[in-house]
């Protein structure tokens, strides 16, 4: 048996969900109706998310599979009690907005939602799991997309302040890991999750995206200042869809283009971590016609307001070419890149890199020097009970070990700063780019299928006992 290092005493081993993928009760005890509650599964789905197509509400014909999901908000006790099982120290969930503003705009929130986490919250501090919470996971209040705009419209500033209040003020004691926006870089590539962005015809898309950026970024400034001034002992965290841009040869012209595709993404953190905006943003926007209505005070809110830690999601890593004849795409974490010759890839075709995640892991440290957090990383996979139901996903196994591997190697090797790790998914849920039930991450498996069959149980598999053992022994033990 290989025994490795152990993580340092404390770090934060758990597993990650998102409340529009698992919760269902879309429509349960007050909440109103969100961007994410309407987007089917199927053909359509895409269109829908890169908010090339409008879907404000549900229509005929179409499967939406965040109504129900996997119904968490009946079986959380449940649900937490095996994460309780599995030992985890912390538990990554966000937020419904809907369910503590319905429709964002009011001036008094959802007592049955703000009662509802908190006894979610309650829960999982009775087996020593510490909350981390998203406070916004791809999801948007229809009403605001439909009165505002969403994010385009500088009075989401408000709104969302308004819930980040809210949120901080009644869970003071209960929850201290906050984290304002899921991959806030997404907005660049599906702005309908998220941003609630959906665009006319011939309107310029780019200077939308970014202004909607600019107001999630000044919002997240706002948020981790009342985070602090609330409870000084909050920690906010910025949130990445991250993965190391590699160039196709060693060609400058693909360096060149790497390094581009990797500050689109880091642009964000850039600015959440570092408080101002980079100038090869501003060069771009000036070059591009791109001009963003920025006011003084937010320069201010963004310099004097920057993250305690940064937290990412890490899939695979990705390929930048700057060859026009080098076309061969690969899938990936909603946007694609080149297909990287030397890896496998998952059943989804995410292609599979381990040393991706401690190069990934050693890049973002090196470039910001803020404590790490990374809060997604795992295998999509089709799970195949047996007669008794059981899924020995050795496979799913197989990817957390190697790249608990390498995040020890970034850890114990390079001296990386990082708190914890959750796996996506731990139990399984909706998918966010498919709208599939059929593409599986967790450790429990839970009888539904894509469409919307089957009786919502529970039944641990393979990887559960695995990684019981994983987090028992800090890490050490991984085999
Ligand atoms: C991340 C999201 O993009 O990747 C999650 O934060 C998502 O919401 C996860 O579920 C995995 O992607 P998918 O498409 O396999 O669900």
């Amino acid at each position: 048996m290989t025994q490795l290092k152990p993580f340092p005493e404390g770090f934060l081993w758990g597993g990650a969900t998102a409340a529009n993928q698992c919760e269902g009760a879309y429509d349960a005890d007050g909440r109103g109706l969100a961007n994410v509650d309407v987007v089917p599964i199927g053909e359509d789905r895409e269109a829908i998310i890169t908010g090339r197509k409008k879907m404000f509400d549900f229509e005929e014909g179409y499967f939406y599979p965040a109504k129900e999901s996997i119904d968490m908000y009946h079986h959380f006790k449940e649900d937490i009690a095996l994460f309780g099982e599995m030992g985890f120290k912390t538990y990554r969930l966000s937020i419904a907005w809907t369910r503590i503003f319905p429709k964002g705009d009011e001036e008094q929130p959802n007592e049955a939602g703000l009662k509802f986490y908190e006894d979610l919250f309650k829960e999982c501090h009775k087996y020593g799991i510490e909350p981390l919470v998203t406070i916004t996971h791809f999801d948007c209040p229809m009403h605001l997309i439909e009165k505002y705009g969403g994010w385009r419209n500088r009075k989401m500033l408000g709104f969302y302040e308004n819930l980040c209040r809210v949120l901080f003020n009644r869970y003071k004691g209960l929850v201290k890991y906050w984290l304002t926006f899921n991959e806030i870089n997404m907005i660049l590539h599906a702005p309908f999750m998220g941003a609630g962005l959906c665009f006319e015809e011939g309107e310029d898309v780019e200077q939308v995206k970014y202004q909607a950026a600019h107001h999630e970024l000044v919002a997240s400034a706002i948020a981790t200042k009342i985070a602090h001034e609330v409870d000084p002992e909050n920690k906010v965290g910025c949130m990445l869809a991250a993965g190391q841009y590699y160039p196709h040869t060693c060609h400058p012209r693909d360096v060149w283009e790497g390094l581009q595709e990797d500050r689109e993404n880091y642009f964000f953190i850039d600015v959440q971590a570092r408080g101002c905006y980079p100038n090869y943003a501003k060069k771009k926007w000036e070059r591009e016609g791109i001009e963003l209505d920025i006011h003084e005070e937010d320069l201010e809110l963004l310099k004097e307001h920057t993250v305690d830690f940064i937290s990412f999601s890490y899939y695979s890593s990705r390929v930048a070419s700057g060859d026009p004849a080098v076309k061969e795409k690969t899938a990936g974490n909603i946007f694609a890149s080149i297909k990287n010759p030397y890896l496998d890839a998952s059943e989804w075709g995410w292609q599979i890199d381990p040393l991706g995640f401690r190069i990934t892991l050693n890049s973002i440290w090196d470039r910001y020097q803020k404590p790490l957090f990374v809060v997604e990383n795992g295998l999509g996979a089709v799970d195949t009970p047996d007669e008794n139901g059981y899924v020995a996903d050795d496979y799913r196994i197989a990817y957390l070990r190697e790249h608990i591997k390498t995040m020890n190697d970034a850890v114990n090797e390079d001296g990386v700063v990082l708190w914890g790790y959750t796996t996506w998914g731990c139990i399984d849920l909706v998918s966010a780019g498919t709208g599939e039930m059929k593409k599986r991450y967790g450790f429990i498996y839970v009888d539904r299928d894509n469409d919307g069959n089957g009786t919502l149980k529970r039944t641990k598999k393979k990887s559960f006992d695995w990684y019981k053992k994983v987090v028992a022994t800090n890490g050490s033990d991984i085999e």
